[in-house]
């Protein structure tokens, strides 16, 4: 390996792929340096000669470029059922891999990915979660896990900002089917918020998931969610999506025993109860009372890199053994979330997690199988 400069490849150089290309020719990664990239379109090929840099080596499969030897570590951003696919590749080959979100569709496929994972210690494997590099998120977490606000009473996540129109369904064959995506606002959209969520709050125990397909968009997929979660110390959640509010709203409330936290698109706000609830309740001796609820400035670093922030501290992580910001294996635990949900919705009943995966994977098939995108 060149000792300063981690050579990369890039495998799908669609919409993302191609942003991740642009932002490292355009110098914001300076640890990496381009070495390849392959599509399986020509014309994705052909319009990346646009943006690549001089020297980069365009391949029409991935197998040859990850056979090339051109370089030491690969992003994977091809469409979602074959992430695990692709990593395993990588890995078994010996090539650090940094794997779009989802992390795959079924946590069945996720399982052998992290299996190959697990056999392959010294071979980074990240996950493209770049919301968790917003400084908002960083510090909800933070003073969650800190402890001095007590247990978490109520989560609930409001994000229904991901207005997509029925264009944008069409724009691709591959979107919003059974076959093509395994799911709707919940594997593209949703897969950032998920893994926040569960990074954040942990996971829950219980889900039970209304799920609505097809509502406003005509698409075979689920683009309104509706759903209700029990944690294990009694906490509930909400978390609720779409794709057809055109003018929709992100709000993430936590309520804790001695805080309640709101963190919107672009701000976060504390509200700290003097004293917490269950020391009011020890020492209150009126009907009409409450605990004093005082609002404090929270102050953040401000920072917010994003897809660079994640990219940049993977070749830290390849270089200098720094740390990442979302290991590969940890991608299992959103989609947890998402699968919880529609195997709820399709069965008609709360689910536990663990659920069964099997069953998961059997209910997704009879839907691939009608899937209006053919096999
Ligand atoms: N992290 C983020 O913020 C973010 C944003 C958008 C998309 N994504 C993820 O990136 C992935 C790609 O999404 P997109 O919007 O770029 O899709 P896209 O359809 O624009 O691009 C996918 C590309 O992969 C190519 N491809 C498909 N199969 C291939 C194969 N076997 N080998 C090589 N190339 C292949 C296609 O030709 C296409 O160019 C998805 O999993 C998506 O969820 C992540």
């Amino acid at each position: 390996m060149a000792n300063d400069k981690v050579r990369l490849g890039i495998i799908g150089l669609g919409n993302m792929g191609s942003g991740h290309a642009k932002n490292i020719a355009a110098g914001k990664c300076p640890e990496i340096e381009l070495a390849a990239a392959a599509d399986i379109a020509p014309e994705k090929l052909e319009a990346a000669r646009g943006y690549m840099p001089e020297g980069v080596r365009l391949f029409s499969t991935a197998e040859e470029m990850l056979d090339s030897g051109l370089m030491e570590a690969a992003i994977v951003a091809v469409p979602h059922y074959d992430h695990p696919r692709y990593v395993i590749r990588c890995l078994e080959a010996g090539i650090h891999v940094m794997c779009e979100k989802p992390a795959g569709v079924y946590t069945k496929q996720v399982r052998e990915m992290n299996a190959a994972a697990a056999a392959h210690p010294d071979t980074v494997f990240g996950m493209m979660f770049n919301q968790r590099t917003n400084h908002i998120y960083r510090k909800l977490r933070e003073l969650v896990r800190s402890g001095r606000y007590g247990e978490i009473r109520r989560t609930n996540w409001l994000i229904t900002s991901w207005f997509r129109s029925q264009k944008y369904y069409d724009s691709g064959a591959w979107r919003a089917s059974w076959r093509g995506e395994g799911g709707g606002v919940l594997l593209n959209q949703c897969p950032h918020q998920l893994d926040l969520w569960q990074w954040i709050c942990g996971l829950p125990v219980r889900v039970d998931a209304h799920l609505s397909y097809g509502k406003w968009h005509d698409i075979e997929v689920e683009d309104d969610v509706s759903a209700y979660v029990e944690y294990a110390n009694g906490a509930t959640g909400v978390f609720i999506t779409s794709t057809g509010d055109a003018g929709g709203t992100n709000r993430f409330e936590i309520q804790l025993d001695g805080a309640k936290l709101v963190a919107t698109e672009d701000s976060l706000r504390l509200w700290e109860y003097r004293p917490s609830t269950p020391e009011f309740e020890k020492i209150n001796t009126e009907a009409w009372n409450s605990p004093e609820i005082v609002e404090v400035p929270v102050e953040t670093d401000g920072q917010n890199p994003q897809h660079v922030g994640v990219l940049n501290a993977f070749a830290a992580r390849i270089l200098r053994g720094e740390p990442l910001v979302a290991s590969g294996e940890e991608g299992i635990r959103g989609l947890t979330l998402s699968n919880a949900m529609h195997l709820s919705s399709w069965l008609g009943r709360p689910v536990e997690i663990p659920f069964d995966e099997e069953l998961y994977w059997q209910e997704l098939s009879k839907r691939i199988a009608v899937s209006r995108l053919k096999g």
